[in-house]
């Protein structure tokens, strides 16, 4: 399936809006709750890296798409051990509707690992941007989804 570039930078710029506006819990935030959002600063640093190549703001290189999609792989695969029960304590914006569906929450985080691997693997053997774009777009929706749901509004 291939995206509409519009509909991919749609997508992108979404999982980009997740950034603004963190740095004061962040800094406030101990334990799990400060691990896990150093997890997703660093998932959303690697989003970072390839949107900017899928702006064209930096040259397309595969080597770094399929690096930063594998860590985002690894970071996914690690998200749920993340969230131990009820911990919302300190600053934090998670959900206890992380805790009330938590097949839903840990389904989307699998989906996350998913589509991170499908875009190293598309990674490996692109030419050019055009071939991982609908697989980033992918990403980016998978990060709304998730935040959307279990993930309090800024
Ligand atoms: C399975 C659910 C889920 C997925 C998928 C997910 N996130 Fe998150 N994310 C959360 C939750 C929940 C929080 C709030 C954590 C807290 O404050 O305790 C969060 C917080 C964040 C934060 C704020 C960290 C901080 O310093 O407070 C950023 C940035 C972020 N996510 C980026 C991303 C990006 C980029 C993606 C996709 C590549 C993504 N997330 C995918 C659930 C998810």
């Amino acid at each position: 399936m291939m995206l509409k570039p519009a509909t991919a930078l749609a997508a992108a710029a979404l999982a980009l809006t997740t950034f603004s506006g963190l740095a004061f819990a962040h800094s406030s935030a101990t334990g799990i709750v400060k691990q896990r959002m150093g997890l997703m600063e660093e998932i959303a640093e690697s989003m970072k890296q390839v949107g900017s190549m899928i702006r064209g703001q930096t040259d397309f290189d595969a080597e770094t798409v399929r690096a930063a999609a594998a860590r985002m792989a690894d970071h996914a695969g690690r998200m749920t051990d993340m969230f131990p029960r009820n911990s919302t304590s300190g600053p934090s914006e998670a959900l206890p509707a992380i805790w009330e569906d938590w097949d839903g929450f840990a389904g989307l985080a699998g989906e996350l690992e998913a589509k991170a691997v499908t875009l190293s693997q598309a990674a490996e053997n692109a030419q050019g941007v055009d071939e991982i774009r609908p697989h980033f777009a992918e990403l980016g929706r998978t990060c709304a989804a998730c935040h959307e749901d279990f993930r309090k509004a800024d």
